[in-house]
Formats: structure tokens, sequence, C-alpha cells
């Protein structure tokens, strides 16, 4: 709780696509007083967070589990994410375990201040069928780890685990082959297979949603998505809403033994995804949704935010 009595949400990796989001909403929300933790303060992103309403940045690594504790102090709620990238390196399991077990030791040593209600840890989507999990992308399954880590410190009763599906960012990244174009919808899972995604902006819809009903959320772990599609079908979209006179749109997709030789965890993922599935009930998501008032993302709502019409 901060000095006047507002409530202090620490959001971790808050310069991410997911922090960002979470910052944002939870800014707009008005109730809290939010601590966006990032490594460098003076960066613009996190320059452009501390301009939003009720927002202060704090320096903290989630490498630092002492500095960690300082970050977490006097907090109501925290969000707290971790990344498997290490430099050029993008999916090192055992960094992002190193992340996640500092998170968990610094929330657990600070929560006997009394002030701590409720963690939001992020997670990624388990399928239906545990069975078919195997075997999980290393990115995955660091994740899950971290779920078990906060679990065996005592932390279950605090946390609400959200798991979200890919984001519809990932169809527009920097990667070479995986960028939107004139002809091209790119995707790294099979055309015919269903494929659960999100907008990364509706994490942070979710996140606060979720923070502004305890009551509801505490103790639960909740898959989230917001479409389910083939890339077959998304390419027939974005053709759609481009109209008639445009160029007709291809799904792509990288062969993937070309995919696991550059970045082996994303091949394997993919793999996952197709045999598996996120097991995220978009039925039931909605029902929530509207009872929360999360507006989600379609996919077209996106594609036509996002202008990708040229
Ligand atoms: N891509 C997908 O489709 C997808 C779907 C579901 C889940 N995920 C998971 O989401 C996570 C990534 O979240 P994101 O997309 O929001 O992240 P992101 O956009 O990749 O941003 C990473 C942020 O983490 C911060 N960071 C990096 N190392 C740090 C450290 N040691 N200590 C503190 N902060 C650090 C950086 O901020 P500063 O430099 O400002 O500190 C950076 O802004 C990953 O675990 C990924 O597997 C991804």
């Amino acid at each position: 709780m901060g000095k006047e009595g507002i409530p202090i949400i620490t959001v971790t990796m808050s310069t991410g696509l997911q922090g960002r989001g979470v910052v944002k909403q939870l800014s707009k929300s008005g109730k809290y007083k939010i601590r966006a933790l990032t490594r460098n303060p003076s960066s613009k992103t996190a320059q452009q967070l501390a301009d939003l309403p009720n927002v202060e940045l704090i320096e903290g690594n989630l490498l630092d589990y002492e500095g960690l504790k300082k970050c977490f102090k006097d907090s109501y709620g925290i969000f707290a994410n971790t990344t498997p990238t290490k430099g050029l390196q993008p999916l090192v399991r055992e960094y992002e375990i190193e992340q996640g077990k500092n998170l968990i030791n610094a929330i657990r040593d600070i929560k006997g201040e009394g002030l701590l209600k409720h963690i939001v840890f992020s997670s990624i989507c388990k399928a239906k069928n545990p069975l078919k999990n195997d075997p999980a992308p290393g990115h995955f399954s660091s994740k899950w780890d971290i779920e078990t880590y906060l679990e065996v410190n005592g932390l279950s009763k605090l946390t609400t685990i959200i798991r979200p599906a890919s984001y519809f960012e990932n169809f527009d990244g920097d990667l070479p082959g995986l960028k939107i174009t004139e002809t091209t919808f790119p995707g790294v899972v099979n055309p015919n297979k269903p494929w659960q995604t999100i907008a990364v902006e509706d994490i942070g819809k979710w996140t606060a949603a979720i923070f502004n009903n305890p009551k509801r959320f505490i103790g639960q772990s909740i898959n989230l998505a917001g479409e389910e599609m083939t890339g077959k079908d998304m390419a027939a979209l974005l053709g759609e809403l481009r109209g008639k006179n445009a160029k007709k749109v291809s799904y792509k997709m990288p062969p993937r033994f070309l995919l696991k030789l550059f970045i082996h965890d994303i091949g394997v993922m993919a793999d996952w995804i197709e045999r598996a599935a996120y097991g995220a009930d978009l039925n039931n998501l909605k029902l929530i949704a509207k009872e929360e008032n999360i507006q989600m993302t379609s996919l077209a709502k996106w594609l036509k935010d996002k202008q990708k019409f040229s």
C-alpha cells in the first residue's frame, strides 16, 4: 500500500510487450499506483510508461534477488513475467528458470510484510490433455516449472496464473519470412491446424480485470486466447479485409527442418501446437470477458488497426 493508501502494483518486464499493456491498463483503471520495473529507466519505452498517470519507474533486474526484494517492498500486487531471451540467444530455458526462482524467492521473502495480496504470474498455455504435452518446448516447460516453484513456496493462494497463447504480434515480427506482406500471411504452424492466438494488448486487459476482481481470480489458472483459426483461414481473412482488387494472400510457413535448424525450440513448439494444441476455452473466456467488461480484440480488428492493407 502506498503512503496515500493507494495499492501499489509492481509490474516486472514493464517495457516488454505484455508489461506495456499491463501498465497501460492498470494506469487507465485509476485504482493503483504502478511501479514499472525496468533495467533501464532512461530508455525511451520506460520514459513513455513514466508519462502515464500513476506510473513510476523502478530500476531492477530479474537476475538480482536482493534488488527485487527492494522493488517489491510495500506492493499490494505483482505482475510477474520472465523471459527466455538471453542477449542474442532467443530461448534459454535455464535463464528463464533463474529469473523465475529469483522472482518467487523475493516475493516469498517480502510476503511477511503482510501487504502483498495478489500475484499474477504470466506463464504459457497448457494443453487440455497433459499426456500430449511431451516433448514440450523448453520455453514452455520452463514456465510450468516456475508455476511448480510458486506452488511449493506456498504462494498459490495469492496467485492467478495467466497462460497466454501465441501473440498476433508474432505475425508481424522482424524475422525474414515472418512478416505480413502484400501476398503472404506468415506462420510456423501447419496451414490446416487450428491455432489459438491473442492480441498482446488483451493480456493487459485480462490482467487489469484479474487485479480488479481478486475474489473471482485468486487461486485460478486461466489459458488465454482471443481466436482459434487455421493459417489458411487467417490468410483468407486478410485477403477479404483487403478487398476484391487486392492480390491473393497465401499462408507461408517455413520448412520445419529449417526452423529447427535456426531456432530449434520454435520448431518443437510448432510440433507441439499441432499435436497437443493450446487448451484455451474460447466460449468460456467470452463469457468471463463479458462479465468483466474486457473488450477482446479480434484478429480482423487487429489487422485493420495495424493497417496491413498496403
Ligand atoms: N511471443 C509469444 O507469442 C508469446 C506468447 C505467450 C507467452 N510468451 C512469453 O512471454 C514472455 C516475454 O514477454 P514479453 O513478450 O512481454 O517480453 P518482451 O517484449 O520480449 O520484453 C522483454 C522485456 O524484459 C525485460 N527484461 C529482459 N531481461 C530482463 C531481466 N533480466 N530483468 C528484468 N527485465 C528484463 C526487458 O526490459 P528492460 O530492458 O527495460 O529491463 C524487456 O523489455 C516470454 O517468456 C515468452 O515466452 C510469448
